[in-house]
C-alpha cells in the first residue's frame, strides 16, 4: 500500500503519524468491504435443513459491517486522506485470497467463515495495538468494531462447537479444510 500524501490532518497529530493511521484504517476498509460482500455471498449460497436460520443470521452482520466500512472511510477523509472504496482497488491491495466456497451446506459455510473471521479479527487486533502509540481516537473505533466482530464470530462458532466446547474446525488452516471439517 503506498503511503498517502496528506495536505492536512486532524489538529495535534504529526503528518507521519497521520499517514500511518490512514494506512491502517484503509486496510480495515478493504477488509470490511470484502467481508460484507463475502457475507452476502454466503447468505445467497447456503443450502440444507438449517438454511433459513443461517440465511437470516447473516444479514444483520452484513448491515453492521457495511456501517463499519462507512465509518472507516469517513475517518480516512477526516484525517485528510482519500478513502479507496472501488472493487479494483480492493482486489489489487488485499492480502488474502478470495472466498473459495460456492453453493454448500450451512455447516460448510460456517466452517469457512470461522477462518474468515479469524483473519479479519487478528488483523484488527494488530492495528489496535499499533494505534496505542499513534491515535487513541482511531483505536477507539477499532475497539468498538472488534467487539462486534468477535460477537459475530461467536455466533458462527456456536454452530461448530460440541458439548465439551471443542470446535470442529480446530487446526484447519484453509477455508476448504475448515468447511470439510465442519461439514
Ligand atoms: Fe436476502
Amino acid at each position: 500500500m503506498a503511503t498517502p500524501n496528506l495536505k492536512y490532518t486532524v489538529p495535534g497529530m504529526s503528518d507521519e503519524d497521520a499517514a500511518r493511521v490512514v494506512e491502517l484504517v484503509q486496510g480495515r476498509l478493504y477488509a470490511c468491504n470484502d467481508l460484507h460482500l463475502t457475507l452476502k455471498h454466503v447468505h445467497w449460497n447456503v443450502v440444507g435443513p438449517h438454511f433459513i436460520a443461517v440465511h437470516e443470521m447473516i444479514d444483520p452482520q452484513v448491515e453492521t459491517v457495511r456501517g463499519f466500512a462507512d465509518d472507516l472511510a469517513e475517518r480516512i477523509a477526516t484525517l485528510g486522506g482519500s478513502p479507496k472504496g472501488t472493487p479494483g482497488s480492493l482486489v489489487e491491495n488485499r492480502t488474502w485470497d478470495e472466498y473459495s466456497i460456492g453453493r454448500a451446506t450451512t455447516q460448510e459455510h460456517l466452517g469457512a467463515l470461522d477462518l474468515v473471521y479469524q483473519g479479519v479479527i487478528s488483523s484488527y487486533r494488530d492495528g489496535m495495538k499499533e494505534l496505542d502509540d499513534l491515535d487513541l481516537v482511531t483505536q477507539d473505533m477499532f475497539i468498538a468494531q472488534i467487539n462486534e466482530l468477535e460477537l459475530f464470530h461467536w455466533f458462527v462458532r456456536a454452530h461448530l462447537e460440541d458439548k465439551s466446547g471443542g470446535l470442529s474446525t480446530a487446526g484447519a488452516t484453509s477455508e476448504t479444510q475448515a468447511a470439510a471439517a465442519a461439514g
